[in-house]
């Protein structure tokens, strides 16, 4: 069985990274979104509050697994016997951070490939962080990120004044 496992912060989950999702779940028997804990940055939404956003916007997808994890991502692979990173691409400036990480990940764990899918064009501009700037300044961010979460943004940003 082919196992993937797709990794990130998810601050929130945008249309971008359901696509991916989507698309991962086409590839592979079972897709398991991983959701990094404790970033470095601070988030908008704590981890299990990431964890329910990506729950809400995926619906019954089959096959899918979210879970949250803290510390190395190829521990967390490894604990779910993935094969696979999956990292979406959305243009040449994100690839100097992820060519660095698949190659840290493929010192630390041979055993399991990176594989960089490139991002639908309709979202290769989309972003958690310009998601969370359009919120936070009453921008319309209506059509960057899935319908069933856009009241739970707009209720954090209300929350936070
Ligand atoms: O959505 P992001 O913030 O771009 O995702 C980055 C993420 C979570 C994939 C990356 O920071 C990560 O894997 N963190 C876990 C710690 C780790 O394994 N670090 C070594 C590789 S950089």
């Amino acid at each position: 069985m082919s196992v993937a496992v797709y990794p990130g912060s998810f601050d929130p989950i945008t249309c971008g990274h359901l696509d991916i999702i989507k698309r991962c779940l086409l590839l592979y028997d079972k897709v398991i979104v991983g959701v990094l804990c404790n970033s470095a940055k601070k988030p908008m939404f704590e981890a299990d509050e990431r964890v329910e956003l990506i729950k809400k916007a995926l619906g019954d997808a089959k096959n899918c697994e979210i879970k949250a994890f803290d510390g190395l991502l190829v521990d967390f692979v490894r604990q779910e016997k993935a094969d696979v990173i999956v990292r979406g691409l959305r243009a040449i400036t994100d690839f100097e951070y992820e060519f660095q990480m698949a190659l840290l990940n493929k010192k630390l764990c041979p055993e399991v490939e990176t594989l960089f899918m490139v991002t639908s064009t309709d979202y290769s501009y989309v972003s958690s962080s310009i998601v969370k700037e359009l919120a936070s300044l009453g921008g319309d961010f209506s059509r960057l990120v899935p319908d069933e979460i856009l009241e739970d943004i707009k209720l954090k940003i209300t929350e936070g004044r």
